[in-house]
């Protein structure tokens, strides 16, 4: 009898069990050092099928559950199992994390399975596509001469300012030509992984004094001797400047960490800039891979700031009076969120969150909270192992909804055209990983509706209202920008 197996079952299951190639005692191996997928053919495959498309057990993947479609409900059906009909109790025979992966892989799994039966038309320049509340045209904005763009801005009088990952800042006038140089004298940034020139946003008053935040990854790359390769400290960092005879003049340092906190990492930079509607800034510092140090107050990785817009403390942030925090956090316990903006309703801040495998959030974050990362999450280590059976914890957040599978998501904008009536207010999110824009529709801080509006474009960095009323999205293989506008009869 495999050691892993639970003394009570019965006859016809052992049968079942000993014909089982995959479970014979000799080979199925140590359960506590399998990743997930492992997990699932050692121990489910034989009757859900290698593909999930079932056998002796039903299929996984066909969208009808007997006991529940719910994250509790498939974790019960797996821990407590239904002897009787002949599905084995795994409690005890695998942890909660285990469980808690299988349920991650099996959501994953059904999902996939249910995207592929949904033909998403492919988007072509000039070619409608019809959503449920509007119908857009796509449209090419910049098609040429960017390399790897990730962020967009929009000056007065219809000029736009984009940043490259590789630490050029772009100009694209307003009749959509871009300018062939980039903007001289813009800070030398650390291009590292992930890091590079990341976020640009416009002070709120950007018409009277001009001021321009620019966020990017910023440090030391040193050759050591001896060493493959070469040393380097990195962190993320937020300055301001101007713009004047297309040269960056006039900065001042918004954000920078102290040198103990800059790391060799090359994940997990974050970030965005964004002002509420009292010129508060906010920005995001990724956990830079540290994961712990997200809960860790006296470290800015894993965090989300908010300062004055010339990079002061405002007086009331939640940490100001407690000893050993660092006063400009504004909320905490975050992996890598990449989108964040304001809801223009009710001025409630949102952020989504690049989450591990299957634990991409969506969060409303209030001041002085505590979102989780890494004791709690929906999501498991993107090699398949898995990472905690804990979702919820008291004193932490929880999400107001999370992808599985991810979507990795990137950009995040509130629509606040009038071009798409339809559209009002309703919150759009990209995905890089999954090349989609979701559409998501808020009441009281809940999703009521959520739609893929737009597919296999290319990789979403960037998702902005833009002040014509149209929505521009900053892609990535195929570098470029795009933007949706209503579709006439
Ligand atoms: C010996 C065959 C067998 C094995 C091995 C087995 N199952 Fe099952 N499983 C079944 C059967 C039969 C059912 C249907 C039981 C019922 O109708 O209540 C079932 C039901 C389920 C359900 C509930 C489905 C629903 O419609 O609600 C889940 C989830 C599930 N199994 C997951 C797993 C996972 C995960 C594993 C591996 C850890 C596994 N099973 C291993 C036979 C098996």
């Amino acid at each position: 009898m495999n050691r892993f197996f639970p003394a009570y079952i019965p006859g016809f299951l052992c049968q079942t069990l000993t014909l089982g190639t995959v479970l014979a005692a000799d080979e199925a191996p140590d359960p506590s050092s399998m990743k997930v997928p492992e997990i699932y053919a050692h121990y489910c495959a034989t009757c859900h099928g290698a593909n999930f498309e079932g056998g002796q057990g039903g299929s996984l993947v066909d969208g009808e559950w007997k006991h529940g479609s719910s994250d509790a409900e498939i974790f019960r059906s797996i821990a407590k199992g239904n002897l009787e009909l002949g599905m084995t109790p795994w409690e005890g025979v695998l942890s909660a994390e285990q469980m808690r992966g299988l349920v991650i892989f099996i959501q994953e799994k059904e999902k996939e399975a249910q995207a592929k039966g949904i033909q998403f038309p492919t988007p072509e320049v000039g070619k409608v596509t019809k959503t449920t509340h509007e119908d857009y045209v796509f449209e090419m904005v910049v098609e040429e001469g960017l390399k790897v763009p990730w962020s967009i801005a929009f000056l007065p009088e219809g000029s736009k300012l984009i940043t490259e990952k590789e630490g050029r800042l772009r100009l694209v006038s307003a009749e959509g030509e871009l300018h062939p140089e980039p903007i001289n004298d813009t800070p030398e940034v650390l291009v590292h992984g992930q890091g590079g020139l990341l976020d640009v946003a416009l002070h709120p008053d950007y018409g009277e004094n001009g001021w321009i935040y620019l966020a990017f990854s910023e440090g030391k790359r040193e050759e050591v001797e001896g060493e493959r390769r070469p040393k380097v400290s990195a962190m993320t960092a937020v300055v301001r400047g101007r713009i004047r005879d297309h040269a960056w003049v006039d900065q001042e340092w918004i954000f920078k960490a102290e040198p103990e906190h800059y790391g060799n990492a090359g994940v997990h930079f974050g970030t965005r800039l964004v002002f509420d509607d009292k010129g508060y800034l906010y920005f995001i510092v990724g956990e830079r891979g540290g994961l712990e140090i997200a809960q860790d107050l006296s470290h800015p990785a894993g965090k989300i700031f908010r300062l004055h817009d010339d990079g002061r403390v405002p007086e009331d942030n939640p940490f100001v009076r407690k000893e050993g925090a660092l006063p400009g956090i504004w909320s905490y316990g975050h992996r890598n969120p990449q989108g964040m903006a304001f809801d223009p309703r009710d001025g409630m801040l949102y952020a989504t969150e690049h989450g591990p495998r299957g634990g991409d959030e969506l969060n409303v974050i209030l001041k002085g909270r505590n979102y989780g990362w890494p004791v709690i999450t929906y999501g498991m280590n993107y090699n398949g192992t898995p990472m905690t059976s804990e979702t919820h914890r008291s004193g932490m957040e929880q999400p107001v909804t999370y992808w599985v599978p991810s979507i990795a998501a990137c950009g995040l904008a509130f629509y606040e055209g009038e071009a798409f009536p339809r559209w009002q207010n309703q919150l759009f999110a990209g995905g890089l990983k999954q090349q989609v824009i979701r559409r998501l529709r808020l009441i009281d801080q809940e999703v009521v509706e959520e739609e893929v509006i737009l597919k296999d474009a290319g990789r979403v960095r960037d998702v902005r209202s833009g002040p014509d009323g149209l929505l521009y999205v900053v892609l990535n293989s195929p570098d470029c920008v795009v933007r949706l506008a209503p579709a006439r009869d």
